[in-house]
């Protein structure tokens, strides 16, 4: 399995805090079938020029790197993105893709959405320049219109939720709902450490497959193949 979404590269955002942290990370990942990961570290515009992230993020990767056993997923190097009105005009916008890809892990702002970030978002969208992934859309799904997300989804805007949605009680039903109904196209597990936030793509797989079968995680496996390495849509 690929995981889109996490925060495994050490001492650069809120996730790992040391490469001893990451490792155990990715060997918990490894055991839940995890062949592939993205480190998708947090960038907010408000807190880092590009410039500084990318160095930051080299380093941190020159640091686990170094460590990392032979039976490690492959990591791809990315960056979940924060909107910013504006952050289309971004002139490094292209360098936060995963690397090799044109694919922009987006995070929208958890709390309401003007016109003027929706429309941003659609025109980025239609540029025909970026594939985009909207991160954990669950936690943002509710709170826009149903409208938005037809748009969103019409304009080929690929979404990712966390394994973590699938699995309180409170919120398994809406997650699989979403999956079924095409609204869910690739899983990240939001891996911040081994604690509060650990990796739990298999309790995922597991709900899924209980509920769904194993059709749609087939599925997620053949796009998100499809985007890392045969090079997008
Ligand atoms: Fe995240």
């Amino acid at each position: 399995m690929i995981d889109f979404h996490s925060h495994i590269l050490p001492g650069i955002d809120d996730g790992s805090k040391n490469v001893e942290m990451s490792i155990q990370m990715l060997k918990a990942m490894r055991k839940q079938n995890i062949n592939t990961v993205v480190a998708s570290s947090h960038f907010y515009a408000t807190q880092r020029s590009p410039q500084r992230f990318l160095y930051r993020r080299e380093q941190a990767w020159e640091r686990l790197s170094a460590e990392l056993p032979d039976d490690a997923p492959e990591i791809i190097l990315g960056a979940e993105v924060l909107y910013f009105p504006g952050i289309s005009h971004m002139e490094e916008l292209p360098q936060l893709c995963m690397e090799g890809t044109n694919i922009l892990l987006l995070e929208m702002p958890f709390d309401s959405w003007s016109e003027y970030y929706i429309r941003e978002v659609k025109e980025l969208a239609r540029s025909g320049d970026y594939t985009i992934i909207m991160a954990h859309i669950e936690r943002y799904y509710f709170k826009q219109p149903v409208s938005v997300w037809d748009e969103f989804l019409d304009l080929g805007i690929l979404m990712q939720s966390n394994a973590d949605f699938f699995l309180p009680f409170r919120s398994r039903r809406k997650a699989l709902k979403l999956l079924e109904e095409g609204r869910i196209h690739l899983l990240g597990t939001d891996a911040h450490n081994m604690s509060s936030r650990p990796p739990r793509m298999n309790e995922a797989v597991a709900m899924i497959k209980k509920h769904l079968g194993p059709e749609p995680l087939r599925e997620i496996d053949r796009l998100g193949e499809t985007l890392l390495w045969e090079g997008g849509l």
